[in-house]
């Protein structure tokens, strides 16, 4: 993709649209997200987001009630159910974190380690996550993002056939005995989170609401099963389609910046955080706005 700077309109050349090399992504240059955000520059990050599914904001002092105050314009915020790491002062923030203070997590430290789409494994999964950096390792922890428009598109025609009117089950129990087992910290869960997190089902290719465009809706983190098929012809059909939705032209690698906020369109991507050395603090705010049912 060109890295030219997208054409705007005179009265708001301040506000530009920079696309990345790479099969998605866009750099916003000229906002302040501090400063309160005009509906004309709204407006057009809105579509910058459907058009590029990642905007990276350079640079941004922000509050965390600022960061769910601009969340909140592109709709309802979801609580994540793991509430020992929302932000006390701002519960609808989750802290992504690998820092231990007096012996305790202060996040959710391994979060993103498997491809997934936010909340995936809820009736309404995420429309988007916005997440802002506060403390960086020197090393690694970059967030990788895999376009599943061009998954989609670009499937073989047998995988294609297979799965066009699939439907698959997303569970976020699914791996969470697994992940306790490496990550001792993470808390058991009580009945009435299991309650809240019960698997659903949802088309494996689904539409864009607002585009239109067809996506692939599996991960390796969330998705269970592929409803009807035979456990074994389930299992190897989604390693296929696991293997397929991640190829390394369909990424954008995101290697933070002190002050980046990224925000990302869950229902176009996969991502993955590529983790960083254990003893390097990492520390970001995620907000996550809550999307429509996908069909
Ligand atoms: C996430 O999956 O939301 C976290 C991604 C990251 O920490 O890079």
């Amino acid at each position: 993709m060109s890295a030219v700077l997208q054409a705007l309109p005179a009265s708001r050349q301040h506000l530009a649209i920079k696309p990345f090399d790479a099969p998605l992504g866009a750099e916003v240059l000229g906002l302040d997200l501090s400063q309160p955000v005009s509906e004309q520059d709204f407006a057009l990050l809105h579509r910058a987001h459907l058009d590029h599914h990642v905007l990276v904001f350079r640079d941004q002092h922000i509050a965390p009630r600022e960061q769910v105050d601009f969340s909140r314009r592109f709709g309802r915020l979801q609580i994540h159910v793991l509430r020992q790491f929302q932000l006390p002062s701002d519960p609808e923030v989750l802290v992504i974190s690998n820092i231990r203070e007096n012996g305790q997590p202060i996040g959710l430290g391994d979060a993103g380690h498997f491809w997934h789409s936010d909340l995936s494994y809820k009736e309404t999964p995420s429309l988007g996550s916005m997440l802002h950096a506060q403390e960086l390792p020197e090393e690694g922890g970059d967030t990788l993002f895999a376009n599943q428009h061009t998954a989609w598109e670009q499937l073989p025609d047998y995988l294609w056939r297979a799965v066009e009117h699939a439907q698959a089950e997303h569970s976020y129990l699914a791996r969470y005995a697994d992940l306790q087992k490496r990550n001792p910290w993470r808390p058991d869960l009580t009945q009435a989170q299991i309650d809240e997190v019960r698997p659903v089902v949802h088309p494996v290719v689904r539409t864009h609401p607002e585009t239109g465009r067809k996506a692939l809706f599996v991960s390796e983190h969330f998705t269970t099963r592929i409803v009807g098929l035979p456990e074994s012809e389930s299992r190897a059909l989604l390693k296929e389609l696991f293997e397929h939705s991640t190829r390394p032209e369909y990424i954008y690698r995101h290697r933070w910046q002190p002050g980046d906020m990224v925000f990302w369109d869950n229902r176009s991507l996969l991502h993955l955080a590529a983790g960083c050395p254990i003893d390097q603090r990492r520390k970001l705010y995620r907000t996550t706005i809550e999307g429509d049912v996908p069909f």
